[in-house]
């Protein structure tokens, strides 16, 4: 825990400082070393807690600070505490640490084995090195993660769960959009670009049972590809919005089909992959999360049948039951498709189907 009251002088134009220290703070806090900031109320004064490994780390760690030479800090460290509530007990430590040993002898044990089955060399091993750097400062590792690893995790875990089929989050969802009021409608610009589509449908249970009230997150990119949030050109909460069943499990929502997506090529992913000559293409696709009590949350995808990369999927997430087929509905240039959703029971255990 470190005390820290900032002493400016009183003549001092400070604002640049300030905001470089607050950058550098707010980076300390990212990276998980800077865990608890507290202001100190009424004083330019803090109460923070440091994950550290040393005190050599916490002092390069503070001194890295902007306003370091004016702030007066004292230190103290702490050690757990044995009373407290929410530890784990020493079996849980015990089977924590047999299951990280085991994971991570396992890893390593598949990669030394690439690495001499493929005779990797030491050039090839420094430029490996230099490519983890770069995921790292592009920020692109949940993108990585999520390109080229979640489908199996996702696979494996719900793959014979009962109820729809899921597929990867991936890297776009935002919490929170906004709860939509009928009749739904994603927001969007008023120059939005793609064709016009209406998505119809059910959520129920295993037995066929309507699901009133059941919640469908719904994201997706706009007609060049790019989420509202994350890439330059569509505004904060396009469209991403949350919609609800009707009282017979009936949803309904507009929006327009999105366009393929490609994972950015001038980033650490995007040279990974045109590295090894793989497409980084990903085609069209809506991402829902649809939820309601009592059942388990399905993460999931709906895939436009006339797109693009469907067989090619860099992220490997398109499954044959999540494509849909939109088609005219005969208002206008509108189109529509349909899809019913079934949620399993939670902790469901027993595949069906
Ligand atoms: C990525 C992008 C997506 O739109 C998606 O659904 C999954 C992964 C990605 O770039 O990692
Ligand atoms: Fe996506």
């Amino acid at each position: 825990m470190v005390q820290m009251e900032v002493r400016l002088p009183p003549e001092m134009e400070a604002d640049d400082l300030k905001a470089r220290e607050r950058a550098r703070s707010q980076e300390l806090q990212r990276d998980g070393s800077w865990v608890h900031l507290w202001r100190v109320a009424g004083r330019y004064a803090n109460v923070s807690v440091f994950d550290v490994g040393s005190p050599d780390e916490l002092h390069e760690l503070l001194s890295s600070l902007p306003l370091f030479p004016y702030i007066d800090a004292h230190v103290t460290a702490l050690a757990r505490h044995p009373s407290k509530l929410d530890q784990p007990t020493e079996e849980e430590r015990r089977l924590m640490s047999e299951r990280a040993n085991q994971l991570i002898s396992d890893i390593l044990r598949r990669v030394h084995e690439a690495i001499v089955e493929n005779e990797v060399t030491y050039e090839e091993y420094q430029a490996v090195k230099q490519w983890f750097i770069d995921v790292g400062e592009a920020g692109e590792w949940p993108l990585f993660g999520d390109v080229y690893i979640e489908h199996v995790v996702e696979k494996n875990a719900f793959g014979d769960r009962a109820g729809s089929q899921g597929t990867i989050l991936g890297p776009f969802h935002l919490p929170d959009a906004p709860v939509l009021e009928a009749p739904y409608e994603l927001p969007r610009r008023p120059d939005e670009q793609g064709d016009r589509t209406v998505v119809t449908g059910r959520v129920t249970d295993t037995d066929g049972n309507p699901l009133a009230g059941a919640n469908l997150d719904v994201w997706q990119a706009d007609a060049s590809g790019a989420y509202s949030g994350f890439m330059p050109g569509p505004p904060e909460g396009n469209l991403r919005g949350q919609v609800r069943t009707r009282d017979d499990g009936r949803y309904e929502f507009r929006t327009v089909i999105p366009g393929p997506y490609t994972i950015p090529l001038d980033g650490p992913t995007g040279r990974l992959t045109a590295a090894a000559d793989w497409s980084p293409w990903r085609p069209s696709h809506i991402h829902l999360i649809v939820s309601a009590e009592g059942h388990e949350p399905l993460v999931t995808q709906l895939f436009i049948d006339t797109s693009d990369y469907l067989h090619d999927d860099v992220a490997s997430a398109v499954k044959d039951e999540l494509i849909v087929h939109p088609e005219p509905t005969g208002k206008g240039d509108e189109l529509g498709f349909s899809y019913d959703f079934v949620l399993a029971p939670i902790h469901a255990p027993v595949p069906v189907g």
